[in-house]
């Protein structure tokens, strides 16, 4: 078990990360989403990894324009006491076309965005909310946190947290009484030290989104690999560094060979060597790996029982990487 920062709410180590299970969108006419997927696969992988002790799912209000939250609520029916949600805001959508329309982190969009997500979660109430909105203006912070407490003190939010990779940011917004969290890019092949940081600092949980290099370090994806245009990886828009023009990045694939002996050791699979590398590197760290399938799910909790890499096999890592 890990704990959200100052919050001492208490998740899984590993977490369940849902933006896949959402199904299509689009933003600007380019796919958002991981293609098609089945809402039935999705609940018994949302299921699998209940049994294996995951006990944190990690959501979005425009994870298919909605999709992803109802999904969750029909999984998690009757166990909502059992887990520890995440959501985020500050997107806005059209349900009806599955599109991204645009951004808006207004107090009052975030009062209601706040009501729509409790609602397609079929919950009371939102453990960790968090902004979606990675570069969201500093001056906005104030506003931003006055509107949170208001969502703390009305008892809809218990914590809240920013998606940022911006250490900068996230000591602003630890000026926040229920500043718990930041969920930032973190896996074995790209270190975040400044992130660990300022999350020591600010007594605050590192959520860690793309844990397994958007499914690079599960070790299926080679260079032949093509993955297909309804994909956001498929696409591959210009933020996307693991995927480039819809196939793994030659320079992440060759890391990732260099560090594979170590991740598989102790009889973990890759996937698991590289979510035991983000426990290892600090007690804050909370991966969210995205999982699809029931397999995914047993795969991914497995590593809940291996547990964090040692010392050693990190300094190792950090050599062969050169850092
Ligand atoms: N801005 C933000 O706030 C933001 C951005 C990104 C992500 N996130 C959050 O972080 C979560 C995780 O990040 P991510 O989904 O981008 O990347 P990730 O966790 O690194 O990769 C997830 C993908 O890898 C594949 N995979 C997962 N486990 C596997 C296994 N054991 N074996 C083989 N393949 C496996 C699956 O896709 P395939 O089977 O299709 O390969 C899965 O969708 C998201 O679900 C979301 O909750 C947030």
């Amino acid at each position: 078990m890990r704990v959200l920062g100052r919050s001492g709410i208490r998740v899984s180590a590993i977490g369940f990360g849902a933006w896949a299970i959402g199904g299509p969108f689009t933003k600007g006419g380019k796919p958002a989403g991981w293609g098609e997927v089945d809402d039935d696969e999705s609940v018994a992988a949302v299921h699998r990894a209940l049994d294996l002790g995951i006990t944190f799912f990690d959501t979005a209000d425009v994870y298919g324009t909605g999709h992803s939250e109802q999904v969750l609520r029909r999984a998690l029916a009757g166990r909502r006491d059992e887990v520890v949600i995440a959501t985020k805001f500050g997107n806005v959508f059209d349900t009806q076309t599955r599109t991204l329309t645009g951004t808006d982190i207004s107090s009052d969009h975030i009062r209601r965005a706040c009501r729509a997500s409790l609602e397609r979660l079929g919950t009371d109430h939102i453990d960790l909310y968090q902004l979606h909105i990675g570069d969201a203006p500093l001056e906005r912070v104030d506003d931003l946190i006055a509107t949170l407490e208001e969502l703390v003190d009305g008892g809809l939010i218990r914590a809240y947290g920013w998606s940022t990779d911006d250490p900068e940011r996230v000591a602003a917004f630890a000026k926040g009484p229920h500043c718990a969290a930041v969920q930032h890019e973190f896996n074995v092949l790209r270190d975040a030290p400044s992130m660990l940081t300022v999350c020591d600092t600010h007594d605050l949980a590192s959520v860690n989104r793309g844990p397994l290099a958007m499914g690079l370090l599960s070790g299926k994806y080679g260079k032949d690999s093509r993955l297909p245009m309804n994909d956001v990886r498929g696409d591959s828009p210009a933020w996307m560094t693991y995927f480039r023009d819809g196939r793994p990045a030659p320079e992440f694939l060759a890391k990732l060979d260099a560090v594979r002996d170590i991740l598989t050791s102790g009889g973990r699979t890759l996937a698991q060597g590289a979510l035991g590398w983000l426990l290892a590197r600090s007690e804050r760290t909370v991966p969210i790996p995205g999982i699809r399938t029931v397999g995914q799910a047993e795969e991914n909790g497995g590593a809940l029982q291996h547990g964090p890499l040692n010392a050693e096999q990190l300094a190792q890592i950090d050599e062969l990487l050169t850092r």
